[in-house]
């Protein structure tokens, strides 16, 4: 998890009484709320609300997301071109689900309106990556403003609002992690601080770095997402009264442009473009950077067979060097059991290339992905023999 924050007014030890006169109702404090992982043994923090964050007021069904997930007839390599996407809904209801199995989703979301209630995901943390856009997610732990490749991840159970500003032009991959999203242990030193070498550091991490108190007693509702299931919780005030928390759990952000590439000799296998970890898969940068330094190095990834995983690319910038007819927002999916590769004629043209420019987000599952239909819609059946001169 990132650093120890701490925003606001806090009272001196957890579960003492903060008080705060009159306070609501005349109770004189403000509520403590913990939110906490893995039960009560993992990353928390301690929040501080004007009024109990409890007060529900009506509760009712929302319909369900849409799963048009199916068996694929063959196992073959996929190429998914999202660039032409229609624009359609807001930051929530606009995503359409591509690639998933029972740890993780993924789905591409470009917004043709601005978010239109409060959204909780139950049961996932997101991982939503700002291919482009501006602005702030708002939440009870403050503003946190993002830019174009930002990681924003999004803890579960985080209540929130993504807004942009005027004229950003969304254009989001969100990643749904069923697991606990981590910083990979490797990365990590035994007193809990990134390692020297990491491919980034502490100072690479944005948390919220001020409170925004909304104190509004107006019914405010949240759709809350859990598995396909959506419901609409009404409360009877707006849930961002916080006026302090401290802890390790809390939304940040992190900008691929910020994760620092490693060259070698020869060509680096996959896990040095390591950036997040959850069960069942990892997610990784492959960040622009300077090319392998042997002189005889061949300078695009070697051709393998994925074993016990599945490879999604999402290709963001750049000029993809290994890959032929991939553009900015095409994924390619190389399922298990069959090789893929540098495609004919890349592994000359990149002799006397020293860097690369490109940058794309990977992930690697352990579970074999399905393909939605919209997937299917934008899959070019000929990819599988695109290596073929
Ligand atoms: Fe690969």
């Amino acid at each position: 998890m990132p650093q120890y924050l701490r925003l606001g007014s806090i009272p001196r030890k957890h579960h003492i009484a903060h008080r705060h006169a009159p306070g609501f109702k005349n109770e004189g404090i403000y509520y403590e709320e913990v939110v906490t992982t893995a039960g009560f043994t993992r990353a928390y923090s301690v929040v501080y609300h004007l009024r109990p964050p409890t007060r529900v007021t009506r509760l009712e069904p929302a319909g369900a997301i849409s799963s048009d997930f199916g068996e694929q007839p063959m196992l073959r390599h996929h190429h998914v071109k999202t660039g032409a996407m229609e624009r359609s809904g807001d930051p929530i209801s606009g995503r359409v689900p591509l690639f998933g199995n029972s740890d993780v989703m993924m789905a591409r979301c470009r917004p043709e309106r601005a978010q239109e209630e409060l959204f909780r995901n139950a049961d996932a943390d997101e991982v939503v990556f700002v291919h482009r856009g501006r602005g702030v997610l708002h939440t009870m732990f403050g503003p946190l403003p993002f830019r174009d490749c930002d990681y924003v991840v999004i803890p579960r159970c985080t209540t929130y609002r993504l807004e942009f500003e005027p004229g950003s032009a969304p254009d989001l991959l969100v990643i749904e992690s069923s697991g606990a999203l981590s910083i990979p242990a490797r990365y990590v030193n035994p007193d809990g601080q990134l390692k020297m070498g990491s491919p980034y550091s502490e100072r690479d991490l944005h948390g919220p770095r001020e409170i925004a108190v909304v104190d509004k007693e107006e019914e405010t509702s949240i759709v809350i997402k859990d598995g396909r299931r959506l419901t609409r919780y009404t409360l009877a005030h707006h849930p961002f009264d916080v006026v302090g928390w401290d802890g390790m759990l809390y939304p940040y952000t992190f900008n691929a442009d910020d994760f620092q590439p490693l060259t070698g000799r020869v060509h680096l296998p996959p896990p040095v473009h390591l950036t997040f970890d959850a069960p069942g898969f990892v997610v990784c940068t492959f960040a622009p950077r300077m090319l392998d330094t042997d002189p005889e190095a061949i300078k695009v990834p070697f051709a393998h067979s994925n074993v016990q995983a599945d490879e999604v690319l999402y290709y963001v910038r750049g000029h993809f060097s290994s890959r032929r007819g991939v553009e900015e927002s095409s994924f390619t999916l190389h399922p298990r059991g069959l090789p893929h590769g540098p495609h004919p004629g890349t592994i000359v043209a990149s002799r006397e290339a020293r860097s690369t420019d490109e940058l794309a987000v990977m992930v690697d599952t352990v579970k074999p992905l399905q393909l939605s239909r919209q997937a299917m819609q934008l899959d070019d059946p000929a990819y599988p023999m695109s290596w073929i001169d």
